[in-house]
């Protein structure tokens, strides 16, 4: 079967213009009635409905102890659902093999509130490790890591440690990390909570640029401001509930 002619652009393909973006309207993300219990007792979802078109950019927003985390790691499958379904990109992460695992974490780009880089190795080696541990070839290696050093202005920076960057150029390297592996989804919890307003700022568009490559973005914040600014797609999460899904919103409930 030949799979050139028909297969979606990827990630690298639409940001050196290679081919056009097509937009499909496959959910990236899918959540069904999921519940989701701690072993100490504590229910962090209930209930919850959720579904993500591919192409949306959705905050997901609510007070501490909402949900917000628990929903971020049932997506990329570090614990899971107590009930209810959720699918990632058309996989039941529930019926998932452990063989597949990696293959579905590799459709989504994780970004944290601190960063995680190894502290011993550049910018370019952080960001080409998450390739060389999948086992990619080394000869693509390269390649990939320049292009995406590019896309979040971190080339000058390449051989710089983690503790030689600015904050912000270190949640930029972990967003390049994020993207080397050509994700469908990133989820980023967080993303701006260790940095100051205007770096948050030039840290929100970079993520709009990734999202108008095609990039579904989910980011859980508390930062009012930006959200409300971008009237973007919102859901509210109150004691593990969607209390609102709104396209177009503002931070707070407009009354
Ligand atoms: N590993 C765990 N074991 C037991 N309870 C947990 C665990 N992780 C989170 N919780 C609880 O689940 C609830 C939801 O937590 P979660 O971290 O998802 O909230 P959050 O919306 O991300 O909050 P924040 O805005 O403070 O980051 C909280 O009551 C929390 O105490
Ligand atoms: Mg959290």
């Amino acid at each position: 079967m030949t799979q050139t002619a028909t297969a979606p652009p990827t990630f690298l393909e639409r940001l050196t213009g290679r081919r056009h973006a097509v937009r499909t309207s496959k959910d990236v993300v899918v959540l069904h009635g999921v519940t989701k219990r701690y072993p100490n007792g504590r229910v962090a979802l209930r209930d919850v409905d959720l579904v993500v078109p591919e192409g949306d950019f959705v905050f997901l927003v609510g007070p501490s102890g909402a949900g917000k985390s628990t929903l971020m790691r049932l997506l990329i499958r570090d614990e899971l659902a107590s009930k209810g379904h959720v699918v990632v990109d058309g996989n039941d992460l529930s019926h998932l093999r452990r063989s597949d695992v990696p293959r579905i974490r590799r459709k989504i780009g994780v970004v944290f509130q601190d960063f995680k880089l190894l502290p011993r190795k550049t910018v370019r080696e952080n960001v080409a490790f998450a390739l060389e541990v999948t086992g990619t070839k080394r000869a693509l290696v390269g390649p990939a890591v320049d292009r995406v050093l590019a896309l979040v202005g971190l080339t000058g920076q390449a051989n710089q440690l983690p503790n030689q960057l600015s904050g912000g150029e270190q949640q930029r390297t972990a967003i390049a990390r994020a993207l080397v592996h050509d994700p469908r989804l990133i989820i980023a919890d967080e993303p701006t909570g260790n940095l100051d307003p205007v770096i948050s700022w030039e840290l929100i568009q970079l993520l709009l640029r990734i999202n108008e490559l095609g990039v579904t973005i989910l980011m859980a914040t508390h930062d009012a401001e930006v959200v409300t600014a971008l009237r973007k797609r919102v859901v509210a999460l109150e004691d593990g509930r969607v209390i609102r899904d709104e396209t177009g919103a503002t931070y707070h409930q407009a009354d």
